[in-house]
Protein backbone atom coordinates (compact mmCIF):
# COMPACT_ATOMS: atom_id res chain seq x y z
CA UNK A 1 0.00 0.00 0.00
CA UNK A 2 1.10 3.28 -0.89
CA UNK A 3 -0.14 6.83 -1.45
CA UNK A 4 1.13 10.26 -2.47
CA UNK A 5 1.99 12.72 -0.41
CA UNK A 6 0.22 16.03 -1.38
CA UNK A 7 2.86 19.48 -1.62
CA UNK A 8 6.18 16.97 -1.23
CA UNK A 9 8.30 16.25 -3.27
CA UNK A 10 8.15 12.46 -2.26
CA UNK A 11 5.89 10.75 -4.12
CA UNK A 12 4.77 8.29 -2.20
CA UNK A 13 4.21 6.85 1.27
CA UNK A 14 5.47 3.64 2.07
CA UNK A 15 4.53 1.71 5.50
CA UNK A 16 7.11 0.67 7.31
CA UNK A 17 9.45 2.94 5.18
CA UNK A 18 10.42 -0.19 2.78
CA UNK A 19 12.99 0.99 0.69
CA UNK A 20 13.39 4.67 1.90
CA UNK A 21 17.11 5.70 2.53
CA UNK A 22 16.97 7.16 6.30
CA UNK A 23 20.49 7.70 6.21
CA UNK A 24 23.90 7.48 4.28
CA UNK A 25 26.07 5.56 6.10
CA UNK A 26 29.37 3.38 5.82
CA UNK A 27 29.00 1.33 8.79
CA UNK A 28 27.52 -2.06 7.29
CA UNK A 29 26.21 -3.23 3.89
CA UNK A 30 23.64 -6.22 3.24
CA UNK A 31 22.94 -7.46 -0.11
CA UNK A 32 19.68 -8.41 0.51
CA UNK A 33 19.34 -10.93 -3.18
CA UNK A 34 22.76 -12.76 -2.31
CA UNK A 35 22.60 -12.89 1.17
CA UNK A 36 25.77 -11.10 1.62
CA UNK A 37 26.43 -8.89 5.00
CA UNK A 38 29.79 -6.71 5.04
CA UNK A 39 30.99 -4.56 8.48
CA UNK A 40 32.93 -1.70 6.99
CA UNK A 41 33.12 -3.54 3.62
CA UNK A 42 34.95 -6.77 5.25
CA UNK A 43 32.86 -10.10 4.59
CA UNK A 44 31.25 -10.94 7.97
CA UNK A 45 32.48 -14.65 6.97
CA UNK A 46 35.66 -13.78 7.46
CA UNK A 47 35.42 -11.18 10.96
CA UNK A 48 33.39 -14.26 12.02
CA UNK A 49 35.95 -17.01 11.34
CA UNK A 50 39.23 -14.52 11.93
CA UNK A 51 38.41 -11.28 14.70
CA UNK A 52 36.95 -11.05 18.07
CA UNK A 53 33.44 -9.70 18.92
CA UNK A 54 35.86 -6.15 20.57
CA UNK A 55 38.00 -6.03 17.59
CA UNK A 56 34.72 -6.11 15.16
CA UNK A 57 33.24 -3.45 17.51
CA UNK A 58 36.36 -1.40 17.43
CA UNK A 59 36.05 -1.83 13.39
CA UNK A 60 32.22 -0.57 13.46
CA UNK A 61 32.59 2.79 15.84
CA UNK A 62 36.20 4.25 13.92
CA UNK A 63 35.98 2.81 11.45
CA UNK A 64 39.01 0.47 10.83
CA UNK A 65 40.41 -2.50 12.33
CA UNK A 66 42.57 -1.54 15.09
CA UNK A 67 46.85 -1.68 15.46
CA UNK A 68 48.15 -4.69 17.98
CA UNK A 69 48.35 -1.54 20.51
CA UNK A 70 44.64 -0.15 19.41
CA UNK A 71 43.27 -2.88 20.39
CA UNK A 72 44.70 -3.73 23.77
CA UNK A 73 44.32 -0.54 24.75
CA UNK A 74 40.83 -0.68 23.97
CA UNK A 75 39.95 -4.26 25.69
CA UNK A 76 42.22 -3.14 28.63
CA UNK A 77 40.23 0.15 29.02
CA UNK A 78 36.92 -1.99 28.57
CA UNK A 79 38.02 -4.30 31.14
CA UNK A 80 38.63 -1.55 33.85
CA UNK A 81 34.59 0.16 33.58
CA UNK A 82 33.08 -3.60 33.40
CA UNK A 83 32.15 -2.78 36.95
CA UNK A 84 28.48 -1.07 37.69
CA UNK A 85 28.12 1.64 40.55
CA UNK A 86 26.54 0.20 43.65
CA UNK A 87 23.59 2.63 43.23
CA UNK A 88 22.96 1.08 39.94
CA UNK A 89 23.12 -2.34 41.85
CA UNK A 90 21.00 -1.38 44.70
CA UNK A 91 18.49 0.66 42.11
CA UNK A 92 18.27 -2.62 40.31
CA UNK A 93 17.77 -4.83 43.14
CA UNK A 94 14.38 -3.12 43.29
CA UNK A 95 13.38 -4.50 39.91
CA UNK A 96 10.28 -7.11 40.36
CA UNK A 97 12.37 -10.62 39.82
CA UNK A 98 9.59 -11.16 37.19
CA UNK A 99 10.24 -8.44 35.30
CA UNK A 100 11.88 -9.03 31.61
CA UNK A 101 15.50 -8.68 31.23
CA UNK A 102 15.09 -6.62 28.65
CA UNK A 103 12.70 -3.84 30.68
CA UNK A 104 15.42 -4.03 33.27
CA UNK A 105 18.30 -3.29 30.62
CA UNK A 106 16.19 -0.55 28.90
CA UNK A 107 16.05 1.17 32.69
CA UNK A 108 19.72 0.49 33.29
CA UNK A 109 20.92 1.71 30.06
CA UNK A 110 19.17 4.91 30.81
CA UNK A 111 20.01 5.15 34.56
CA UNK A 112 23.54 5.39 33.32
CA UNK A 113 23.04 8.70 31.68
CA UNK A 114 21.74 9.81 35.73
CA UNK A 115 25.75 8.82 36.65
CA UNK A 116 28.06 10.24 33.66
CA UNK A 117 25.75 13.37 32.82
CA UNK A 118 28.11 15.60 31.42
CA UNK A 119 26.96 15.72 27.76
CA UNK A 120 30.11 16.98 25.63
CA UNK A 121 29.09 15.45 22.02
CA UNK A 122 31.76 17.57 20.43
CA UNK A 123 34.30 16.61 22.45
CA UNK A 124 36.27 13.20 21.30
CA UNK A 125 37.12 12.20 24.64
CA UNK A 126 33.78 12.36 25.85
CA UNK A 127 32.48 10.42 22.82
CA UNK A 128 35.20 7.40 23.43
CA UNK A 129 35.04 7.18 27.07
CA UNK A 130 30.80 6.80 26.84
CA UNK A 131 31.62 3.75 23.69
CA UNK A 132 33.55 2.20 26.55
CA UNK A 133 31.55 2.52 29.29
CA UNK A 134 28.32 1.52 27.52
CA UNK A 135 30.37 -1.83 25.72
CA UNK A 136 31.43 -2.67 29.18
CA UNK A 137 28.78 -2.53 31.52
CA UNK A 138 25.53 -3.18 29.67
CA UNK A 139 26.93 -6.98 29.76
CA UNK A 140 27.50 -6.62 33.46
CA UNK A 141 24.12 -5.34 33.74
CA UNK A 142 22.69 -7.99 32.27
CA UNK A 143 24.33 -10.92 34.31
CA UNK A 144 23.62 -8.72 37.28
CA UNK A 145 19.95 -8.28 36.89
CA UNK A 146 19.84 -12.68 36.29
CA UNK A 147 21.17 -12.81 39.60
CA UNK A 148 19.35 -10.54 41.70
CA UNK A 149 15.87 -12.21 40.29
CA UNK A 150 17.40 -15.24 41.57
CA UNK A 151 17.94 -13.79 45.14
CA UNK A 152 21.79 -13.31 44.35
CA UNK A 153 23.93 -10.67 44.26
CA UNK A 154 25.52 -9.85 41.41
CA UNK A 155 28.56 -11.57 40.08
CA UNK A 156 31.45 -9.69 39.93
CA UNK A 157 33.45 -8.70 36.91
CA UNK A 158 36.51 -11.35 36.49
CA UNK A 159 39.48 -9.94 35.28
CA UNK A 160 41.41 -12.44 34.08
CA UNK A 161 38.64 -13.38 31.85
CA UNK A 162 37.87 -11.70 27.98
CA UNK A 163 34.41 -10.06 26.86
CA UNK A 164 32.34 -12.87 25.84
CA UNK A 165 34.12 -15.41 29.12
CA UNK A 166 33.23 -12.80 31.22
CA UNK A 167 29.69 -12.80 30.37
CA UNK A 168 28.89 -16.35 30.66
CA UNK A 169 31.28 -16.49 34.30
CA UNK A 170 28.84 -13.78 35.16
CA UNK A 171 25.83 -15.77 34.68
CA UNK A 172 27.09 -18.55 36.28
CA UNK A 173 30.00 -17.76 38.97
CA UNK A 174 31.89 -20.86 36.77
CA UNK A 175 34.54 -19.85 33.95
CA UNK A 176 33.35 -21.10 30.70
CA UNK A 177 34.78 -23.62 28.87
CA UNK A 178 36.80 -22.49 26.13
CA UNK A 179 34.87 -23.37 22.95
CA UNK A 180 31.56 -21.95 24.71
CA UNK A 181 33.68 -18.66 25.37
CA UNK A 182 34.91 -18.87 21.50
CA UNK A 183 31.30 -19.48 20.13
CA UNK A 184 29.88 -17.10 22.40
CA UNK A 185 31.96 -14.32 21.21
CA UNK A 186 31.29 -15.46 16.93
CA UNK A 187 27.40 -14.54 18.21
CA UNK A 188 28.12 -11.49 19.19
CA UNK A 189 29.80 -10.63 16.13
CA UNK A 190 27.38 -11.95 14.08
CA UNK A 191 24.56 -9.81 15.86
CA UNK A 192 27.04 -6.53 16.12
CA UNK A 193 25.68 -4.58 13.35
CA UNK A 194 22.68 -4.74 10.50
CA UNK A 195 22.36 -1.60 8.58
CA UNK A 196 18.95 0.75 9.81
CA UNK A 197 17.02 -2.02 11.28
CA UNK A 198 14.31 -1.11 13.15
CA UNK A 199 16.38 -0.45 16.50
CA UNK A 200 19.65 0.92 14.91
CA UNK A 201 17.05 3.56 13.07
CA UNK A 202 15.66 4.25 17.16
CA UNK A 203 18.74 5.19 18.24
CA UNK A 204 19.30 7.56 15.37
CA UNK A 205 16.13 9.74 15.75
CA UNK A 206 17.04 9.93 19.32
CA UNK A 207 20.31 10.70 18.96
CA UNK A 208 19.29 12.96 16.14
CA UNK A 209 18.00 15.38 18.75
CA UNK A 210 21.74 15.20 20.55
CA UNK A 211 20.69 13.66 23.41
CA UNK A 212 23.38 11.71 25.29
CA UNK A 213 24.55 8.33 24.42
CA UNK A 214 22.42 6.83 27.11
CA UNK A 215 19.49 7.89 25.92
CA UNK A 216 20.04 6.40 22.58
CA UNK A 217 20.77 3.51 23.48
CA UNK A 218 17.96 2.45 25.93
CA UNK A 219 15.75 3.69 23.31
CA UNK A 220 17.05 1.04 21.03
CA UNK A 221 17.10 -1.55 23.69
CA UNK A 222 13.01 -0.92 24.45
CA UNK A 223 12.76 -1.17 20.33
CA UNK A 224 15.10 -4.06 19.92
CA UNK A 225 12.61 -5.92 22.73
CA UNK A 226 9.93 -6.55 20.58
CA UNK A 227 8.80 -10.16 18.74
CA UNK A 228 9.00 -8.54 15.30
CA UNK A 229 12.84 -7.86 15.75
CA UNK A 230 15.16 -9.00 18.51
CA UNK A 231 12.36 -10.27 20.68
CA UNK A 232 12.26 -13.42 18.09
CA UNK A 233 14.75 -15.45 19.21
CA UNK A 234 13.05 -15.62 22.61
CA UNK A 235 10.05 -16.60 20.78
CA UNK A 236 11.71 -19.26 18.27
CA UNK A 237 12.20 -21.74 21.50
CA UNK A 238 8.91 -21.03 22.73
CA UNK A 239 8.10 -21.91 19.06
CA UNK A 240 10.00 -25.19 18.86
CA UNK A 241 8.67 -26.48 22.33
CA UNK A 242 4.90 -25.87 21.52
CA UNK A 243 6.00 -27.97 17.88
CA UNK A 244 7.22 -30.40 20.31
CA UNK A 245 8.27 -32.95 17.43
CA UNK A 246 9.29 -33.32 13.69
CA UNK A 247 5.93 -34.67 12.96
CA UNK A 248 3.41 -31.96 14.10
CA UNK A 249 6.11 -29.56 12.19
CA UNK A 250 3.83 -29.31 8.96
CA UNK A 251 0.39 -28.79 10.51
CA UNK A 252 2.27 -26.35 12.91
CA UNK A 253 3.07 -24.46 9.34
CA UNK A 254 0.08 -24.99 8.00
CA UNK A 255 -2.17 -23.58 10.54
CA UNK A 256 0.37 -20.01 10.62
CA UNK A 257 -0.30 -20.23 7.19
CA UNK A 258 -4.24 -20.26 7.28
CA UNK A 259 -4.10 -17.78 9.57
CA UNK A 260 -1.63 -15.69 8.15
CA UNK A 261 0.58 -15.37 11.34
CA UNK A 262 3.99 -14.99 11.11
CA UNK A 263 6.40 -17.76 11.91
CA UNK A 264 9.36 -16.66 14.03
CA UNK A 265 12.67 -16.45 13.40
CA UNK A 266 11.73 -16.16 9.74
CA UNK A 267 11.18 -13.49 6.69
CA UNK A 268 13.48 -10.35 6.68
CA UNK A 269 13.00 -6.73 4.74
CA UNK A 270 15.66 -7.22 2.99
CA UNK A 271 16.96 -10.85 2.92
CA UNK A 272 15.19 -12.62 0.20
CA UNK A 273 17.14 -15.73 0.67
CA UNK A 274 18.47 -17.02 3.75
CA UNK A 275 20.32 -14.50 6.10
CA UNK A 276 24.00 -14.99 5.86
CA UNK A 277 24.25 -14.57 10.10
CA UNK A 278 21.53 -17.99 10.02
CA UNK A 279 24.24 -19.82 8.05
CA UNK A 280 26.69 -18.96 10.10
CA UNK A 281 24.80 -19.35 13.26
CA UNK A 282 23.73 -23.22 12.02
CA UNK A 283 27.28 -23.61 11.42
CA UNK A 284 28.05 -23.42 15.38
CA UNK A 285 25.35 -25.08 16.57
CA UNK A 286 26.26 -27.76 14.62
CA UNK A 287 29.72 -27.92 15.88
CA UNK A 288 28.69 -27.35 19.44
CA UNK A 289 25.80 -29.86 19.25
CA UNK A 290 28.77 -32.63 17.73
CA UNK A 291 30.94 -32.12 20.99
CA UNK A 292 28.27 -31.44 23.43
CA UNK A 293 25.34 -33.72 22.51
CA UNK A 294 22.50 -32.60 19.87
CA UNK A 295 19.18 -30.99 21.46
CA UNK A 296 16.13 -32.92 20.26
CA UNK A 297 15.01 -29.18 19.15
CA UNK A 298 17.31 -28.99 16.71
CA UNK A 299 15.63 -31.83 14.62
CA UNK A 300 12.52 -30.13 15.18
CA UNK A 301 14.47 -26.58 13.58
CA UNK A 302 15.38 -28.66 10.62
CA UNK A 303 12.03 -30.36 9.75
CA UNK A 304 10.46 -26.54 10.50
CA UNK A 305 13.13 -24.40 7.79
CA UNK A 306 12.47 -27.47 5.00
CA UNK A 307 8.55 -27.07 5.31
CA UNK A 308 8.71 -23.49 5.52
CA UNK A 309 10.60 -23.13 2.68
CA UNK A 310 8.52 -25.50 0.10
CA UNK A 311 5.54 -23.53 1.33
CA UNK A 312 6.70 -19.51 1.85
CA UNK A 313 10.48 -20.03 -0.20
CA UNK A 314 8.78 -18.51 -3.62
CA UNK A 315 8.01 -14.94 -1.14
CA UNK A 316 11.85 -15.10 -0.16
CA UNK A 317 10.69 -16.39 3.70
CA UNK A 318 13.81 -17.86 5.18
CA UNK A 319 15.67 -18.27 8.14
CA UNK A 320 16.61 -15.01 9.96
CA UNK A 321 19.30 -14.52 12.06
CA UNK A 322 17.26 -15.53 15.58
CA UNK A 323 16.41 -18.85 13.91
CA UNK A 324 19.31 -20.70 15.19
CA UNK A 325 20.83 -18.36 17.68
CA UNK A 326 18.33 -19.76 20.77
CA UNK A 327 19.73 -23.15 20.18
CA UNK A 328 23.43 -22.41 20.57
CA UNK A 329 22.37 -20.01 23.67
CA UNK A 330 20.33 -22.74 24.99
CA UNK A 331 22.98 -25.95 24.62
CA UNK A 332 24.97 -22.56 26.28
CA UNK A 333 23.12 -23.33 29.24
CA UNK A 334 21.28 -19.35 28.76
CA UNK A 335 17.77 -19.02 29.93
CA UNK A 336 15.50 -18.10 26.90
CA UNK A 337 14.53 -14.67 28.23
CA UNK A 338 18.14 -13.34 27.79
CA UNK A 339 18.59 -14.34 24.14
CA UNK A 340 17.38 -10.99 23.21
CA UNK A 341 19.47 -9.38 26.46
CA UNK A 342 22.43 -10.49 24.56
CA UNK A 343 21.31 -9.50 21.57
CA UNK A 344 21.48 -5.99 23.00
CA UNK A 345 24.80 -6.81 23.97
CA UNK A 346 26.19 -7.03 20.82
CA UNK A 347 24.12 -4.76 18.80
CA UNK A 348 25.43 -1.89 21.07
CA UNK A 349 28.78 -1.99 18.76
CA UNK A 350 26.22 -0.72 15.87
CA UNK A 351 23.94 1.86 17.66
CA UNK A 352 27.27 3.27 18.36
CA UNK A 353 28.67 3.49 15.44
CA UNK A 354 25.26 4.96 13.87
CA UNK A 355 25.88 7.30 16.41
CA UNK A 356 29.07 8.01 16.17
CA UNK A 357 29.07 8.34 11.89
CA UNK A 358 25.70 10.72 12.35
CA UNK A 359 27.10 13.11 15.24
CA UNK A 360 29.32 14.04 12.18
CA UNK A 361 26.46 14.98 10.15
CA UNK A 362 23.30 15.61 11.94
CA UNK A 363 20.06 16.82 11.21
CA UNK A 364 17.08 15.87 13.38
CA UNK A 365 14.54 13.40 12.07
CA UNK A 366 11.34 14.83 11.55
CA UNK A 367 9.28 13.34 8.41
CA UNK A 368 6.36 14.32 7.31
CA UNK A 369 2.39 12.24 7.34
CA UNK A 370 0.05 11.60 5.15
CA UNK A 371 -3.29 13.33 7.29
CA UNK A 372 -5.68 10.88 7.19
CA UNK A 373 -8.18 12.78 9.38
CA UNK A 374 -10.76 15.75 9.07
CA UNK A 375 -10.56 19.66 8.98
CA UNK A 376 -12.45 22.60 10.83
CA UNK A 377 -14.98 19.68 12.60
CA UNK A 378 -17.08 21.56 15.27
CA UNK A 379 -16.31 21.26 19.28
CA UNK A 380 -18.99 19.35 20.57
CA UNK A 381 -19.98 20.29 24.49
CA UNK A 382 -19.53 17.39 26.86
CA UNK A 383 -23.60 17.46 27.55
CA UNK A 384 -24.24 16.92 23.69
CA UNK A 385 -21.88 13.71 23.38
C1 LIG B 1 15.59 -9.06 13.14
O1 LIG B 1 15.79 -5.32 9.92
C2 LIG B 1 16.79 -5.99 10.39
O2 LIG B 1 17.86 -5.97 9.89
C3 LIG B 1 16.46 -6.81 11.66
C4 LIG B 1 17.54 -7.82 12.10
C5 LIG B 1 18.78 -7.14 12.65
O3 LIG B 1 19.85 -7.75 12.64
O4 LIG B 1 18.66 -6.01 13.16
O5 LIG B 1 17.91 -8.67 11.01
C6 LIG B 1 17.03 -8.70 13.27
O6 LIG B 1 14.76 -8.31 13.60
C7 LIG B 1 15.19 -10.33 12.43
C8 LIG B 1 13.69 -10.51 12.25
C9 LIG B 1 13.10 -11.18 13.50
N1 LIG B 1 11.64 -11.28 13.40
C10 LIG B 1 10.98 -12.42 13.21
O7 LIG B 1 11.57 -13.47 13.03
C11 LIG B 1 9.48 -12.31 13.26
C12 LIG B 1 8.88 -13.00 12.07
N2 LIG B 1 9.20 -12.27 10.86
C13 LIG B 1 8.31 -11.33 10.39
O8 LIG B 1 7.34 -10.78 11.21
C14 LIG B 1 8.78 -10.44 9.24
O9 LIG B 1 9.35 -11.27 8.29
C15 LIG B 1 9.70 -9.27 9.54
C16 LIG B 1 9.18 -8.39 10.70
C17 LIG B 1 11.07 -9.74 9.89
C18 LIG B 1 9.78 -8.38 8.26
O10 LIG B 1 8.57 -7.75 8.05
P1 LIG B 1 8.15 -7.03 6.71
O11 LIG B 1 9.32 -6.73 5.86
O12 LIG B 1 7.29 -5.88 7.11
O13 LIG B 1 7.31 -8.11 5.95
P2 LIG B 1 5.76 -8.40 6.07
O14 LIG B 1 5.43 -8.67 7.51
O15 LIG B 1 5.02 -7.26 5.45
O16 LIG B 1 5.59 -9.69 5.24
C19 LIG B 1 5.62 -9.70 3.83
C20 LIG B 1 4.96 -10.97 3.37
C21 LIG B 1 3.57 -11.15 3.96
O17 LIG B 1 2.81 -11.95 3.08
P3 LIG B 1 1.71 -11.25 2.12
O18 LIG B 1 0.76 -10.53 2.99
O19 LIG B 1 2.51 -10.31 1.23
O20 LIG B 1 1.13 -12.40 1.38
O21 LIG B 1 5.71 -12.11 3.83
C22 LIG B 1 4.94 -12.86 4.76
C23 LIG B 1 3.81 -11.92 5.23
O22 LIG B 1 2.69 -12.62 5.69
N3 LIG B 1 5.81 -13.17 5.91
C24 LIG B 1 5.71 -14.25 6.69
C25 LIG B 1 6.73 -14.13 7.63
N4 LIG B 1 7.42 -13.00 7.40
C26 LIG B 1 6.85 -12.42 6.35
N5 LIG B 1 4.87 -15.26 6.69
C27 LIG B 1 5.02 -16.20 7.64
N6 LIG B 1 6.00 -16.15 8.60
C28 LIG B 1 6.87 -15.13 8.59
N7 LIG B 1 7.83 -15.08 9.52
Amino acid sequence: MTSTIPNSNLCEYKPGLEGIPATESSVSHVDGINGILEYRGIRLEELAHKSSFLETAYLLIWGNLPSEQQLQDFQTEILYHRRIKYRIRDMMKCFPETGHPMDALQTSAAALGLFYSRRALDNPEYIRRAVVRLLAKIPTMVAAFHQMRRGNDAIQPNDDLDYAANFLYMLTERSPHPLAAKIFDVCLTLHAEHTINASTFSAMVTASTLTDPYAVVASAVGTLAGPLHGGANEEVLSMLDEIGSIENVAAYVDEKVAGKQKIMGFGHRVYKVKDPRANILQGLVEELFEKTGYDPYYKIALELEKVVEGKLGAKGIYPNVDFYSGLVYRKLGIPSDLFTPIFAIARVAGWLAHWKEQLNMNRIFRPTQVYTGGHNIPYIPMSER
